[in-house]
């Protein structure tokens, strides 16, 4: 046997959605792009969003940023029955996506810091509670939730809104680039251009996951929907109150 020969699949392989799994699917899409259009990212794209609350926004979001690969890590700690379908692909999913996350803490503090931000100021930062909240659904629903709801609301949701408005920010940024407090270049745009470009397939694949999960299981399935569409929803009221500032 070759050695490059694998004798097991790393990569998650997407399969053709089910009728609930579509259904899931579009039926979280309004939620999503609630989020995605908001009104301060569609003003962040244009660069009529001031610099005072593009650069409060990078500061009060900069805990779920930080925090995001803990709340996988409290998903991890449960996938442990391999007997049950979609937990060992699971497991082997949330470590290599915790692994990409690891670079992103840093990128996300060059973005903040072209924006005037100290890492001593994003480290000690206390989001007001509406900006909050999201962190604490995501603590609690990653702790208490199975597996599937946790996936759902940290990796489907918050993944696929950010993914989406990454792309329109991404495209509009240079806007910025002549504003005296301002730093824009290729290092403080890492963590946008990662986000518009290569996390586009973790909500499909988190998708995936969740059809193994739950499949043939209805209760499963609508907690883990349920669970997306509030993480979305604390989403939203995170970027009401960012916008509510400027
Ligand atoms: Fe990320």
């Amino acid at each position: 046997m070759n050695s490059k020969t694998k004798t097991y699949e790393l990569d998650l392989q997407l399969t053709p959605h089910t009728t609930w799994s579509q259904k899931f699917w579009d039926d979280l899409i309004p939620a999503k792009d609630k989020v995605s259009s908001h009104p301060l990212f569609t003003d962040m794209a244009n660069g009529k969003l001031s610099a005072h609350c593009f650069r409060n926004t990078l500061l009060n979001f900069y805990p779920l940023v930080a925090h995001f690969p803990s709340y996988m890590a409290m998903s991890l700690a449960k996938a442990t029955q391999f007997a049950t379908p979609g937990v060992t692909e699971a497991r082997n999913w949330l470590i290599q996506n915790i692994k990409i996350e690891e670079r992103h803490l840093d990128w996300y503090r060059d973005w903040a810091g072209g924006f005037g931000l100290s890492v001593e100021t994003l480290d000690t930062t206390r989001p007001p509670a509406a900006v909050n909240a999201i962190n604490h659904y995501l603590w609690s629903i990653n702790y208490r939730g199975t597996l599937a709801e946790g996936i759902a609301a940290t990796n489907l949701a918050i993944e696929w809104a950010t993914g989406d408005w990454s792309i329109q920010v991404y495209k509009g940024i240079e806007s910025y680039a002549n504003h005296p407090e301002i730093n824009i270049n290729k290092r403080s745009l890492a963590w946008l251009r990662a986000h518009a470009h290569y996390d586009d397939l973790h909500p499909h694949e988190a998708m995936e996951l969740i059809k193994r999960l739950c499949d043939g299981q209805p209760e499963l399935q609508q907690k883990a929907f349920e669970a997306a569409q509030e993480g979305l929803a604390y989403y939203a009221l995170a970027l009401d109150a960012c916008y509510e500032q400027q």
